[in-house]
């Protein structure tokens, strides 16, 4: 079964995998942890690029394909494999938001993007998407009170751009409401946990009932 993870910078999303992946290595499952951009080589260094704060001049349409080249690096590597062994696939971020970000943020066609996705990933999609759900300023504010480096190009986007990505997850849920599941992500993040783990559990009674 292969979950994503997604929501604005600093909803928890990270946090919110590594409780999951944690959770569910108890609960005697094979689990793999991945990210976007990145969880591979190859992945990884188109990562440094993605985020480089001198990358100033970075196009829109070069930003997308670079996140697609990380992606299909990684779905093939990565995703395919551990899904055909039954592992439960956690990533942190994926496809959707480059439809948030690049689609719907930078204003890009999304029927474009879409068939872009679709080649990089061989149509690979989420059985389930978590979306956490946190307004980007606080997301924003969270990681700013870190001070801890996270601060990278794509943050560095003015708000009215954030807004319009989170306008745009509420589009792709809208569109697909059996994928996703919403939770708040401003609860405490045991009481965001729980929320996961119901979510998570439900969907793997369907998809990968316990052996
Ligand atoms: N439920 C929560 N309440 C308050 N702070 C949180 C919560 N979940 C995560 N954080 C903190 O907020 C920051 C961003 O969390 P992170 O998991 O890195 O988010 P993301 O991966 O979505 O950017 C981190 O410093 C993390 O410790
Ligand atoms: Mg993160």
């Amino acid at each position: 079964m292969f979950i994503t993870f997604e929501g604005s910078d600093g909803s928890g999303k990270t946090t919110q995998v590594q409780l999951l992946a944690e959770y569910l290595r108890q609960a005697g499952r094979s689990v793999l942890k991945t990210r976007e951009p990145g969880g591979t080589r190859i992945s990884d260094g188109v990562r440094q690029l993605l985020l480089d704060l001198a990358h100033t001049e970075m196009h829109a349409r070069a930003e997308t394909l670079l996140f697609n080249a990380a992606r299909a690096q990684l779905v093939a590597e990565v995703i395919r494999p551990a899904l055909a062994e039954g592992t439960v696939v956690l990533c942190d971020r994926f496809a959707d938001s480059t439809l948030a970000y690049q689609g719907y943020g930078h204003q890009q066609e999304i029927a474009e993007m879409a068939r872009m996705i679709e080649y990089a990933t061989g149509g690979l999609r989420p059985d389930l998407t978590v979306f956490l759900d946190l307004p980007p300023w606080e997301g924003l504010r969270r990681n700013r009170s870190q001070g801890n480096g996270k601060w990278n190009r794509l943050d560095a986007q003015e708000l009215s751009f954030h807004q319009r990505v989170v306008a745009g997850y509420r589009k792709l849920i809208a569109r697909e409401p059996q994928r996703w599941v919403e939770i708040d992500a401003s609860q405490p993040r045991e009481q965001v946990h729980q929320d996961v783990v119901r979510a998570v559990e439900k969907r793997l009674a369907v998809f990968a009932p316990a052996p």
